[in-house]
């Protein structure tokens, strides 16, 4: 048997944005998926087919990886999917590192390179952040530019994203969850489509790239009030993108009051919110009053790993 385990992701600052090459932060959580793979006479995903649409990440993984003969695969996920946690990167990771796994010790960089082709061939179009963030673990800060903490670079069509290792303080974060999933695909397409068109949206994404790097500074010197301020800023501006949704602000304002800040976090258009917080139980507590589901959850330095 062949398996792995990759975690979902946060993104803390520049969703959408860093599909622009403007920069991002994220942090791998500790929800994790599992994947594990057999030999078999035909292939099968959870006892179903592998064509089903369902499956098109896990697909185009196996597509990557190329092994022998068909495998019958089974998912365990924590990462709740369509919820902007990153479920497709962590499911896609584990693949590839459960079919690489064979082959001896899991290379994380080779991991990142083919799991960000996978997103974008299904997705048409996307940033290396959360396939990079599912391989790494830990705090991720994409940049433009390479700097110190470099761990690899990824390019697609003209445009490179170079992804840091970068230290980020002991965070208690809880996600709030709509309950409405929502596809990552159309969401950056309809960005796209604004940034073309609009000059102000255009200023917009390069606004959330200069409250990533406050936001980053902020952090690294613990300063939460200014992260959360920070925050709440880049929810507004993503909004006015046209990616938020009535229930990500009924849990943003509901969390707000225990917290240093909230945000929409991941592709938005439904999904989930992240508030900064120091009284996790009681942010969780108002999100769950508000209509959420809330989970609280850490950072997890751990990436994609052999299981077993
Ligand atoms: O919703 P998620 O977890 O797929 O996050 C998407 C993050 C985006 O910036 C919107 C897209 C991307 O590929 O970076």
């Amino acid at each position: 048997m062949m398996a792995a385990s990759a975690p979902g992701k946060l993104i803390l600052f520049g969703e959408h944005a860093v599909v622009f090459g403007e920069p991002a932060l994220s942090t791998a959580i500790n929800l994790r998926a599992e994947v594990y793979a057999r030999p078999h006479t035909e292939w099968l995903v959870d006892g179903a087919s592998l064509e089903e649409s369902r499956f098109r990440y896990v697909k185009a993984a196996v597509a990557k990886a190329k092994p022998d003969g068909p495998l019958w695969i089974e998912i365990r996920s924590m990462v709740p999917s369509g919820a902007g946690l990153g479920s497709s990167a962590a499911v896609t990771v584990a693949t590839l590192g459960a079919l690489h796994g064979r082959e001896g010790s899991i290379e994380a960089l080779a991991i990142a390179r083919e799991a960000f082709e996978v997103e974008h061939e299904v997705q048409g179009r996307a940033s290396p952040i959360d396939t990079s963030t599912a391989s790494a673990g830990g705090g991720i800060l994409v940049l433009r530019q390479p700097r110190d903490g470099l761990l690899w670079s990824i390019e697609r069509d003209k445009r490179k994203w170079f992804v840091h290792r970068t230290a980020l303080p002991p965070l208690d974060l809880v996600i709030g969850n709509t309950g409405i999933s929502a596809a990552t695909g159309p969401l950056v397409a309809k960005v796209k489509d604004r940034v073309d068109r609009d000059p102000r949206a255009a200023e917009a994404v390069r606004q959330i790239g200069e409250i990533t790097l406050d936001g980053v500074r902020a952090l690294q010197r613990k300063d939460l009030v200014a992260a959360g301020k920070l925050m709440d800023r880049n929810h507004t501006i993503l909004t006015d993108l046209g990616v938020g949704h009535p229930s990500l602000d009924r849990l943003v304002e509901a969390a707000r009051p225990s917290s240093y800040g909230a945000k929409l976090t991941g592709a938005g258009g439904g999904g989930s919110i992240v508030a900064l917080t120091d009284r996790p139980s009681v942010t969780a507590e108002a999100i769950r009053a508000a209509g959420g589901k809330a989970f609280i959850v850490q950072s997890d330095s751990l990436g994609v790993a052999k299981l077993g």
